[in-house]
């Protein structure tokens, strides 16, 4: 394939911008794959209608999803859409033999995503999940420390994600925080993101027991009021089948964190630390230094890791949100180049759906519960 026809659906949204600039952008940097063409941009917003003709020259403006969708002159399904439409969508594009990229969370269930998992491989298709921030080159440091044994077994982590735009109880109402439109409210919406360093770093969880909490029971909308119908945050501890334990908190309720992403991994000979602030940077500690050595030292991801060395020559000069969305761009092109999914695929998806589920399940019945086991 020398061209990949993609629609991106939602495409006046926020990561509706961000895609439809990635496929634009990654020829420039990682000239391996074969180039995209967005030749399809859908909104259900008429006045972004002239912006969107401009961000994609010649690309057609559609209103309904399901004329991308059964379009046989497009390849890939990009889905951008609120978190509710994202299995209608992958289904009905899947079943039509597009490859499919869905932002997350997958599906608003484990059972959903399952379902998608196993279309995707049943057509042979392509499917990726926008799991972006584990996909910065810094975070393929990380997994390279891991495997290579220096950190040893890992027995603790700690990952924690906050933002805060709901912190401010006259915040108005948003889909975000209406279960009929994100069901899983804040746990699917930032919780996956740290499932997602948890699956890519740690491995696979297999018990967890959370607390979801509604901290602002209703907001302003228009002249009146809308009830929260979804979690504002979430503090839970789990399992990992590996034998490791973690602590994990999120929420968009955390006055003064405008976004705050951490995660800390200990293990039996050294650990890892990492803060977005410094987005570029790992903390690495070791007990192969010498006695009245040992300390924490700051690692600043270099060329040395390929993404980031397509990009830049120098350590320290930082890649940040919109960079790591380029690579996945890249990282999918180059999936229905090659024809094997990437991480994280739809089987990745499936299983933080997993955890999602039983976040839901453990703080709707107060108690531990079993990671597989939620998923009925
Ligand atoms: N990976 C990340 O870091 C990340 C960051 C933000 C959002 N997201 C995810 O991306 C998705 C979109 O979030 P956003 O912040 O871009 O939302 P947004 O509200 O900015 O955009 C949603 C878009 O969908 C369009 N839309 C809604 N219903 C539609 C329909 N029926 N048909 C066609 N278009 C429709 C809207 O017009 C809008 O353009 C969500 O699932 C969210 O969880 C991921």
């Amino acid at each position: 394939m020398t061209e990949i026809r993609v629609a991106v659906l939602g495409a006046s949204g926020w990561m509706g911008k961000v895609h439809t600039m990635a496929w634009a952008t990654y020829p420039h940097f990682f000239a391996q794959a074969p180039r995209a063409r967005v030749t399809a941009l859908v909104t259900a917003n008429p006045a972004a209608v002239p912006d969107l003709a401009a961000r994609a020259p010649g690309a057609r403006v559609l209103t309904d999803w399901q004329d991308a969708v059964n379009d046989p002159e497009i390849d890939l399904i990009d889905i951008c859409l609120p978190d509710h439409l994202h299995f209608p969508v992958a289904k009905a594009a899947l079943l039509a033999g597009k490859h499919v990229y869905c932002e997350k969370p997958l599906a608003d269930t484990a059972a959903e995503a399952r379902s998608l998992a196993d279309l995707a491989r049943a057509k042979g298709v392509i499917s990726r999940v926008g799991h972006a921030f584990p996909r910065n080159p810094v975070h393929d440091l990380a997994r390279d420390i891991i495997q290579s044994g220096e950190i040893g077994d890992i027995r603790l982590f700690k990952g924690c994600q906050h933002i805060d735009v709901f912190g401010d109880p006259s915040a108005p109402f948003m889909w975000r925080a209406d279960g009929a439109l994100a069901p899983t409210g804040i746990v699917g919406d930032t919780g996956t993101h740290v499932f997602s360093f948890m699956a890519f770093l740690v491995g696979p969880v297999s018990s967890l027991i959370a607390e979801n909490m509604i901290v602002t029971p209703r907001r302003p909308q228009g002249t009146g009021w809308a009830e929260v119908t979804n979690p504002d945050a979430t503090h839970l501890l789990c399992r990992f089948k590996n034998g490791a334990s973690g602590v994990v908190d999120f929420s968009r309720v955390a006055t003064g964190r405008k976004f705050r992403q951490t995660y800390e991994i200990y293990g039996t000979k050294g650990s890892l630390s990492y803060d977005y602030d410094q987005v570029n940077r790992l903390q690495f500690y070791t007990n192969a230094d010498a006695e009245g050595r040992r300390g924490y030292r700051a690692l600043d991801v270099g060329p040395e890791q390929a993404t980031y060395g397509a990009f830049l020559p120098l350590p320290n000069l930082s890649l940040g949100y919109n960079e790591t969305k380029i690579i996945e761009a890249y990282e999918v092109a180059r999936a229905i180049q090659t024809g094997q999914s990437a991480w994280p695929d739809f089987d990745v998806g499936h299983h933080i759906c997993q955890i999602v589920d039983a976040v839901m399940l453990s703080a709707a019945e107060r108690r531990w519960v079993d990671v597989a086991g939620a998923e009925p």
